[in-house]
């Protein structure tokens, strides 16, 4: 069952290429503002911290908890208070309150300082709106991947942010977080086959995305991305980054180059939901929906038990409190300083033992994640395997050596390997 590429022998002799060095602080650094205060909302607020001259300097996020501890973590610190400005519940909010912001200092008066630029961390669905709402402020904007979940959207979001005078350039930054290409060791692999060319012309390429048994059953089985209705194809959600960095090496010219996108000439793809399907529940498990009522729990690998709470993987048993852990209980850190460890975990199966049966409505059961629920027995419609296989042509008009012949990328998304 495991794809090719997913196994590394010893992984502690794997030499990783150090981080840029963060830069100096200016006199006036940029001041950001996080839209969303979840997995991908806290990781943008640290990184400020350790690796940019930025300053995080607000927050906008629905959930008080979530906002606070984003808060306290890179904000106002554990023993301040939210000045005016640095926290917002929902992004309209911050708008609107940047809009008075702004019309008060026009009208001479003094205000708090502004940001100038946004971090968009809400849900896939969220990021078209939020976008076009923020387009009045005309800010920097760096929008979590996948762009929208639809062709239609992205061409609306394309359109929103053209200048209005197209012969200037545009007066700010937008930017997705294809964050793949900002690794240290994809930014030398590019340097390396397309501007020192240290294997010639590449010719054929086979990439594999491991996504990983659990973590599949995580997002895509019980999660946020499970169901293209409500989020949106796995390719997309998942692999828009495999195949954003396919792109990036065999399509988008090097550095300083004058030349054009060498774009495929063909794309196709097929792909199945394969595993994660009630056919393939087992007889041990009879009725069961949730793990922990099911008989066959101690015996299954997918048990939700041993994926949160376990010691093997990353459960709370490890001494993981980040994610998945964090994603079935937000506060988890919490309940472990304030009331111990067994607290913890009886609010991890608190949160795994909820379930849905035929009674429950149908929006109820689409809007909320299920960590607990049998993988056999999920409303999940994602694929779980598929492949896409993308073709060039030759460009007639290009020289010998500048890398535009054609060629061929196989991908391969794979959710049954070990590794993540
Ligand atoms: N670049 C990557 O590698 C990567 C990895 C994972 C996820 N993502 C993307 O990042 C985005 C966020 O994912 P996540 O895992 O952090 O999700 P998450 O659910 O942990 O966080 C989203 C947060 O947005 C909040 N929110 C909802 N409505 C809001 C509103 N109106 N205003 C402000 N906040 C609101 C939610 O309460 C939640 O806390 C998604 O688009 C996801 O696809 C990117």
């Amino acid at each position: 069952m495991m794809a090719p590429h997913s196994e590394v022998e010893n992984e502690e002799n794997i030499v990783r290429l150090p981080a840029p060095e963060k830069p100096r602080m200016s006199e006036s650094p940029p001041r950001l503002i996080i839209i969303g205060a979840g997995s991908r909302g806290n990781a943008y607020a640290r990184a400020l911290g350790e690796a940019t001259n930025g300053i995080c300097a607000a927050v906008v996020e629905p959930i008080a908890y979530k906002r606070q501890a984003l808060g306290r973590a890179y904000i106002w610190g554990d023993d301040g208070q939210p000045a005016d400005g640095q926290e917002f519940e929902d992004w309209q909010d911050f708008v609107a309150w940047e809009e008075a912001r702004r019309a008060k200092q026009a009208a001479g008066k003094e205000v708090p300082e502004g940001v100038d630029g946004a971090f968009i961390c809400v849900q896939d669905e969220l990021h078209k709106s939020v976008i076009l709402g923020l387009e009045k402020l005309n800010i920097h904007i760096m929008c979590e991947k996948p762009l929208a979940t639809n062709l239609s959207d992205c061409i609306d979001i394309y359109k929103s942010l053209l200048p209005l005078d197209s012969s200037k350039a545009p007066g700010r930054l937008f930017s997705v977080g294809h964050v793949l290409r900002y690794s240290p060791h994809n930014m030398l692999l590019r340097k390396l086959l397309l501007e020192d060319k240290v294997i010639g012309d590449i010719l054929s390429v086979n990439h594999t995305e491991p996504v990983g048994w659990w973590h599949f059953a995580h997002s895509y089985v019980r999660g946020n991305w499970r169901k293209e209705s409500t989020s949106a194809p796995s390719l997309l959600t998942k692999s828009c980054h495999d195949i954003d960095v396919l792109l990036w090496l065999l399509s988008s010219p090097p550095p300083n180059s004058s030349l054009p996108r060498h774009l495929p000439s063909n794309v196709s793809s097929l792909g199945a939901r394969q595993f994660f399907s009630k056919h393939r529940k087992p007889a041990a498990a009879k009725s069961a929906t949730n793990c922990l009522s099911c008989p066959h729990e101690p015996d299954c690998m997918f048990s939700a038990k041993k994926i949160y709470v376990g010691n093997d993987l990353r459960g709370l048993g490890s001494g993981n409190t980040g994610w998945p852990v964090k994603i079935v209980v937000p506060d988890i850190e919490d309940y472990l300083a304030t009331s111990g460890r067994t607290a913890g975990e009886e609010a991890i199966l608190k949160e795994l033992a909820a379930d849905y049966d035929a009674n429950t409505p149908a929006d109820e059961i689409s809007k909320k994640n299920w960590f607990g629920r049998c993988v056999w027995e999920s409303d999940n419609d994602v694929c779980d395997d598929q492949v896409v296989t993308m073709t060039w042509d030759n460009d007639d008009n290009a020289s010998a050596g500048d890398g535009r012949g054609p060629k061929i990328a196989q991908f391969h998304m794979v959710s049954f390997t070990a590794k993540i």
